[in-house]
């Protein structure tokens, strides 16, 4: 078992705890398949929401929190029925605004594996104004079931009464609705700008149309990836730097070992994620960020 997940394992029932060891094993990224959820529900006759809010306990030990020193997890569960844990992540000595809340990580975590909406999500603390409003871009987002500890669920539409949302935009193509937007770079040799053109194609940035992605390879040659998620009211938006961050930092990997990053961005977008990219990078490691421009197919 990873070490970051000790002193929260003696936190839960012991016949849940002996379920969870082998899970949490070097490979854990926060993710549990549907059957391993069903089993776990099986062995210890936990009900579903019990389970779960045991299971923040875990998601809470991904966070990174040198600013604030407190820790939220979430977890999401997706419309294959997986469910997908985020905690924050404050990156150390840079700006606020380059935070990643509980929420934003788990559902990109969901997004990044394939899933093409969220039924459910669960969190141990109630979700901020910013939350709710980049759940309020999902897919069918006010019907999320939001599950607090002590609390009754609600939908989101129960705690964004009024929201505004892409829909006020004129998008109807929401976020985690499968929409490709092909890129092409001359350089079809490199891995790592590969993996980024296909990232970048499945990026949601309906306003700005910068789609984008960012690819950290480490030192074993892992990469850990993050796509552009853009937010109707714009600042909530979730930076790919952030995203492949919040993952390197999910599969337990350290900041010292990577070896590169990138950044492609579409050449028709109205902006460039070049500044914060790097500014968000450098919180962490002393690579230069590269950088590709790709044309839209
Ligand atoms: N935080 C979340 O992760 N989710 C919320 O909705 C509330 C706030 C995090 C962000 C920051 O890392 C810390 O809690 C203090 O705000
Ligand atoms: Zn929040």
């Amino acid at each position: 078992m990873q070490d970051r997940f000790i002193k929260q394992i003696s936190l839960l029932p012991a016949d849940l705890a002996n379920e969870l060891v082998p899970l949490l094993n070097q490979q854990f990224s926060g993710h549990l398949d549907a059957q391993q959820v069903a089993t776990l529900l099986q062995k210890t006759g936990l009900t579903k929401a019990e389970l779960m809010f045991q299971l923040l306990n875990i998601a809470k030990a991904l966070a990174l929190a040198p600013i604030s020193h407190f820790y939220v997890g979430a977890i999401a569960e997706g419309n294959s029925g997986d469910i997908y844990m985020g905690a924050n992540i404050e990156l150390p000595g840079r700006a606020l605004c380059h935070s990643v809340h509980a929420e934003q990580h788990a559902i990109s975590h969901a997004w990044l594996s394939g899933e093409s909406g969220i039924r459910d999500i669960w969190i141990n603390a109630t979700p901020c104004g910013h939350c709710r409003q980049f759940m309020n871009e999902l897919v069918d987002g006010g019907k999320i079931n939001i599950h607090l500890p002590d609390t009754k669920a609600q939908t989101l539409q129960h705690y964004l009464p009024n929201g505004f949302g892409p829909k006020d935009l004129g998008i109807l193509q929401p976020l985690m609705q499968k929409q490709q937007h092909e890129l092409y770079c001359e350089d079809h040799n490199d891995p790592l700008i590969i993996e980024a053109l296909d990232h970048a194609s499945l990026s949601y940035s309906p306003y700005s149309h910068n789609h984008s992605a960012v690819v950290l390879e480490m030192a074993d040659g892992r990469t850990y990836s993050g796509r552009y998620a853009e937010n109707a009211a714009f600042n909530p938006s979730m930076m790919p730097m952030q995203m492949a961050i919040a993952s390197l930092v999910r599969h337990n990997q350290s900041f010292a070992d990577i070896k590169r990053a990138l950044l492609v961005e579409s050449s028709v977008g109205e902006l460039s994620l070049i500044d914060v990219s790097s500014d968000a990078l450098l919180s962490v490691s002393a690579v230069p960020l590269e950088h590709i421009v790709a044309e839209p197919v």
